[in-house]
């Protein structure tokens, strides 16, 4: 009778671990590209890049269409998305714009059914959409931090979750690259909510690629520093932004094209053993102290 009993409770961890621990797929063809560190070329794979209404996002999809992949545009300003799209089709690629909020579970699922009826499941997955609204902390309202919270962290969640899934399920392994921050190692005023989402999206990268490595899902994040877009631009063109970027070792801010050898290294498969790693791309702004 123990004996059973303990045969039967073997069986059960067995069964648990099997389940906790899929076995190694990543797909040979992947491996077999492995090191091919001159392949940046994306010719064939397909990105869906949200928040590429504007800034970074806008510019991740340009890059990514050049280098030869059919991309996807997520966000919520279908305008916006639509003038970028024919843009990169007229210049040789293939684009499509497809409306997401990054804070509805639902909406997220949509506009993933729609890339892969389109252009077909994605390889590349650049969760990059996010808010920033700098108030003092003693000024933050409950809805103000939710609201952060919920573009920054929920978001990449949100699309870390359909990507993985559809990934899985077309057993194809691919990249998921989340757009963090410096603010997710240091702090600066104004900014609690925005540092606490970003040091989120840290280690959610850092869990997810720990979980998803057995299916051949890559998940990797970049911590950019200060690059002027309509989050910031007001900002870092005032007094103050002047002097904060006068104080940083390379004392100026970032061109949005210091951030396409990050993008294109995590993309592709020059970096086939590259999971759960965060590229700064700062000018040594988070290095020290004034
Ligand atoms: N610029 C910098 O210096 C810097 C530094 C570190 C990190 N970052 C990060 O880089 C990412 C892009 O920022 P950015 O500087 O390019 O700012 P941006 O120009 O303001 O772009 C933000 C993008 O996020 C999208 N977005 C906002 N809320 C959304 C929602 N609920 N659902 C879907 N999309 C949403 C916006 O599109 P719609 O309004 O059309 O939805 C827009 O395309 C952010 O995660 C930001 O935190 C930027």
């Amino acid at each position: 009778m123990a004996q059973e009993r303990e045969s039967q409770g073997r069986e059960a961890r067995e069964r648990e671990t099997n389940e906790r621990e899929p076995q190694a797929r990543e797909p040979q063809e992947r491996v077999a590209r492995a090191g091919e560190v001159s392949s940046s070329g994306l010719e064939g794979r397909i990105a869906l890049i949200t928040g590429a209404s504007s800034g970074l996002g806008r510019h991740f999809a340009d890059v990514l269409a050049r280098a030869g992949a059919s991309v996807v545009l997520a966000a919520r300003r279908m305008e916006l998305l639509e003038q970028a799209a024919d843009k990169i089709e007229r210049a040789g690629g293939k684009a499509l714009a497809t409306e997401m909020d990054v804070t509805e579970p639902e909406s997220v699922a949509r506009a993933f059914a729609a890339a892969e009826a389109q252009l077909g499941v994605p390889d590349i997955v650049i969760a990059n959409a996010g808010v920033a609204e700098p108030r003092w902390f003693t000024r933050l309202s409950a809805e103000d931090w939710r609201r952060t919270l919920s573009v920054n962290l929920d978001g990449v969640f949100h699309v870390g979750q359909a990507a993985a899934a559809a990934m899985k399920a077309a057993n194809k392994g691919g990249s998921i690259i989340n757009i963090a921050s410096v603010l997710g190692f240091v702090v600066q005023p104004m900014l609690s909510a925005y540092a606490v989402s970003k040091a989120g999206v840290i280690q959610l990268t850092r869990a997810m690629a720990l979980e998803l490595a057995r299916d051949g899902i890559r998940v990797n994040a970049i911590a950019p520093g200060y690059f002027p877009t309509d989050m910031n631009r007001r900002f870092l063109e005032s007094e103050l932004g002047h002097a904060m970027l006068a104080r940083f070792p390379m004392a100026r801010a970032g061109a949005l094209g210091e951030l396409d050898g990050a993008l294109l290294l995590l993309a592709s498969d020059a970096s086939s053993y590259m999971t759960g790693s965060v590229i700064t791309v700062d000018g040594g702004a988070a290095l020290a102290v004034g």
